[in-house]
């Protein structure tokens, strides 16, 4: 298991926020079009903030790893905050992930994005960092 670093490992083995959440806010779900893995996140959202996040994942170690630190990121910041967050920057906080899967962490970022993206639409709510957000799109690697 040379390919990943004990950060990876350990949110892999002892992933934070996995689970289902009752009641959530909003949901997002997201499959690959690399290797039609899938994962949703769940938020509760009170005054525009984040203050729970959870994540469920039918994908491989580096994606729950990616969401486990991508849970943990989104909590406490308000919706533009998270929308502000890249792969890259869940991948920075894992301390760097082997290239072929760099793509894991992506369904991280479009999970969350696809989440804010339903809640905005249910609540009216024009956000900025969704300007350029399209919901049908694949990302096939950043
Ligand atoms: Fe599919 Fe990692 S290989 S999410």
């Amino acid at each position: 298991m040379g390919m990943y670093n004990e950060k990876v490992m350990e949110h892999f083995t002892n992933p934070h926020n996995a689970g289902a959440m009752e009641n959530p806010d909003a949901v997002g779900s997201y499959g690959s079009p690399v290797c039609g893995d899938m994962m949703e996140i769940s938020l509760k959202i009170e005054d525009n903030v984040i203050v729970d996040a959870k994540f469920r994942t039918f994908g491989c170690g580096s994606a729950i790893a990616s969401s486990s630190v991508a849970t943990d990121m989104i909590k406490g910041k308000t919706l533009e905050e998270a929308l502000a967050l890249t792969n890259q920057n869940f991948v920075d906080e894992l301390g760097g992930l082997p290239g072929a899967k760099i793509h894991c962490s992506v369904l991280s970022e479009q999970a969350i994005k696809l989440a804010i993206y339903n809640y905005a639409k249910e609540k009216g709510l024009v956000l900025e960092g969704l300007k350029d957000f399209d919901p049908n799109e694949e990302h096939d690697h950043e």
